[in-house]
């Protein structure tokens, strides 16, 4: 790259960069992911380290960031509020590590790790035991006085406890955050209300923290977690470990996922396990952050105009990026529902590559006002589907519309419409080939019949060429047979026999997939696998009153409703019966004598690693017996079993009183 070019590159990143810091910091209102401003920041700390001459003293890269709004009282930091540099790789994790062994050879390193909170940094001053003030980070140097705000947030000390309680003076630093259940709650509510809800956690809190009127901070559910001791007067601590302690007993919340580790080999699984396990954490966390536990190191390693050196984040991959909606289409579901998708400018999320995303149904769409042409903030928090957090408004193109739904399914022609109180529209064709595709590609999935090879392209092939008008007719082999399927396109000799071979081999599944396949209204696995435990046969549940089948726990009259209808329509029984006759099994197997259920009724949560089983293994023993899993504690609990390193469930089923099983106690529940 020529220096002009550089020169000009550099100018754009640092008016980009200045930009979004303002959104970010002041407003509290991004437009891009962190992830996205984290590359802008990269580029141009390499352009200015390849061209030196090029730095000047208000380059991003030279001052912490952003400035904040006068609304609230400034307050100086008295040691200011670094970032963290940061990692994303065991490489650069054991990169941190020979760095700070250069800088003090010889020495045997032990850190601490902890979840790094993505919610709102800020410092809490303390004289003689009293919170005396509370500030946000700011742009790091100064920030703003909330105090009135952060004392309505209830596990933030007023008053301090020993050890820390006779300090002149001191400063504790942390970070508020919604936790994740009272974020969808809190914007359940502003949406009853006609109010405009919020894009994420983190939003909510910025805005709860930065609220003009204490009174309404405190009603929005905010807490805390404290994780530093910048100076306090007189007390004299050797580590970090010591410091979390201290500052735990003096009454701060101090987060329990928190651990020490003897090595980095320690660390790197820790990094590991809690990015596994960030959905269970029930507040958002993009990264954990790793610190050299003593403090007399720290001071060694000090700290460059940014960052500690001594400390570093490992960056979670990824969730939220923005891209361009490139059109929205309506995709008729199985049952007609029709659904917009939009289809986006492919884009990386979390180590996958994202091309569509649902956008639900008509007041979704409406709610969000995406339009084709928008970019989109979206979001991909752990297995869960993406969805469109936000559009962004400053970049909408000008001349779009917004969607207007059509009256027509898109695939049939067929009239569409809403029914009243529903949210979708939906196709009023019953012969509409798209719903009977994706019936039929609901029947071959995994968790149903789990027909390998049976996927879009032979699906709409043989719906198309009307080999395939039921369920039934794959099983069929005047219909559909090696031969027929070699002609297809794209179908071989070979993948043709094999997918005969799968259909073949899918008649053994057994009473629950086949249920779950064959797409009863409010019959999905679950209640397929209750259905299959209880009658054993398709003919005994098919003969089931509606009493009976409504008695069965786990099915309420919706459901069995729905299976009523379901075996009254003689065009499904002729279907069973077809399948029946190609020798497709209709019982249960090894469900002849009711298995014993002695933990009916009772519901459990598991939480932590367990040594002897995975978590799935010990939901299946639990459901095997007759017991529930949900996945957060309350009242209503049973039995928290805790594993190792367990997350806040724990603590919650020890502040409510819930009975808590460690592993032995568990096994022996299960295995008696
Ligand atoms: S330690 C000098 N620990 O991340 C101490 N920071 O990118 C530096 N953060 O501004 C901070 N959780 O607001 C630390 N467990 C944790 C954290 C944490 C979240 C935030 C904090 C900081 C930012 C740095």
């Amino acid at each position: 790259m020529k220096d002009a070019d550089a020169a000009q590159r550099i100018t754009e990143l640092r008016e980009a960069i200045h930009r979004h810091d303002y959104l970010y910091y002041v407003e509290t209102r991004p437009e891009i992911s962190d992830a996205e401003y984290d590359a802008l920041v990269r580029e141009l700390r390499d352009l200015e380290a390849r061209f030196p001459d090029l730095v000047t003293p208000d380059s991003p890269t030279q001052r912490v960031a952003g400035a904040p709004t006068t609304a609230f009282r400034p307050v100086e930091h008295r040691v200011a509020m670094l970032s963290l540099d940061s990692t994303t790789s065991a490489d650069e994790l054991r990169e941190f590590e020979a760095r700070i062994r250069r800088a003090l050879p010889g020495t045997r390193f032990a850190y601490v790790c902890e979840p790094k909170i993505d919610g709102l940094g800020i410092a809490l001053l303390y004289e003689h035991g009293r919170l005396v003030r509370g500030a946000t980070r700011g742009d790091g140097r100064v920030g703003e006085d909330v105090t009135a705000n952060l004392r309505t947030i209830r596990s933030i000390p007023v008053v301090l406890r020993a050890p820390l309680a006779g300090a002149a003076g001191l400063e504790v630093r942390g970070e508020v955050y919604m936790p994740r259940a009272a974020f969808a709650q809190l914007n359940r509510t502003l949406e009853e209300a006609g109010d405009p809800t919020f894009a994420n956690p983190r939003n909510a809190a910025a805005g709860a923290v930065r609220q003009k009127d204490p009174a309404i901070t405190a009603r929005r559910p905010l807490d805390a977690f404290l994780y530093h001791l910048s100076w306090a007067e007189g007390v004299k601590l050797d580590t970090h470990s010591e410091t979390l302690k201290a500052l735990r007993a003096a009454g701060f919340r101090v987060n329990p996922r928190t651990e020490r580790c003897a090595s980095i080999d320690e660390v790197i699984a820790y990094c590991e396990r809690l990015e596994s396990e960030r959905d269970e954490l029930g507040y958002d966390a993009d990264g954990a952050v790793v610190k050299v536990d003593g403090l007399e190191h720290q001071r060694h390693l000090g700290s460059t105009t940014h960052h500690p050196r001594w400390a570093v984040a490992f960056k979670f991959a990824a969730r939220q990026a923005t891209t361009v909606v490139k059109r929205i289409e309506v995709q008729v579901g199985k049952t007609g529902a029709l659904t917009p998708v939009a289809e986006l400018e492919p884009v990386e999320l979390a180590g996958v590559v994202i091309r569509n995303v649902s956008l639900h149904n008509e007041d979704e769409i409406r709610r969000k006002d995406v339009r084709a042409g928008d970019t989109v903030l979206i979001e991909r928090a752990g297995d869960v589907i993406p969805y469109v957090v936000q559009v962004v408004a400053a970049k909408r193109p000008p001349h779009t519309a917004p969607f207007r739904f059509p009256d027509r399914c898109p695939a049939c022609e067929g009239v569409a419409f809403r029914p009243e109180g529903e949210a979708y529209w939906r196709c009023t064709n019953t012969a509409c080939p798209a719903q009977f595709k994706e019936r039929l590609k609901h029947f071959g999935s995994r968790r149903a019949m789990d027909i390998e090879g049976l996927g879009d392209a032979a699906i709409d092939q043989l719906v198309d060429r009307g080999l395939v008008r039921d369920f039934a007719d794959l099983y069929d082999r005047e219909k559909v047979s090696a031969e027929r399927l070699a002609e297809l396109e794209r179908f071989a000799e070979k993948s043709a026999g094999n997918l005969v071979a799968a259909i073949d081999g899918s008649k053994t599944r057994g009473l629950a997939r086949l249920l779950n396949a064959l797409g009863i209204r409010m019959v999905g696995e679950r209640v397929a696998q209750v259905l299959a435990a209880r009658f054993r046969s398709m003919d005994r549940l098919a003969r089931a009153s509606l009493a009976e089948l409504a008695d069965v726990h786990g099915i309420g009259e919706q459901i069995a409703q729905s299976v009523k209808t379901f075996f009254d329509e003689q065009a499904n029984r002729t279907v069973i019966e077809r399948l029946a006759r190609f020798g497709v099994v209709m019982a249960e197997e090894g469900a002849e004598d009711e298995a014993p259920r002695p933990l009916e009724g009772k519901t459990f949560v598991v939480t932590g690693t367990l040594a002897g089983m995975t978590r799935d293994e010990a939901r299946e023993r639990i459901q095997r017996l007759g017991g529930r899993v949900t996945s957060s504690v309350s009242k209503k609990t049973d039995y928290v079993v805790v594993g190792e390193s367990p997350g806040s469930k724990a603590d919650d089923a020890r502040r409510l009183g819930v009975t808590i099983l460690d592993e032995a106690a568990f096994a022996a529940l299960v295995d008696a």
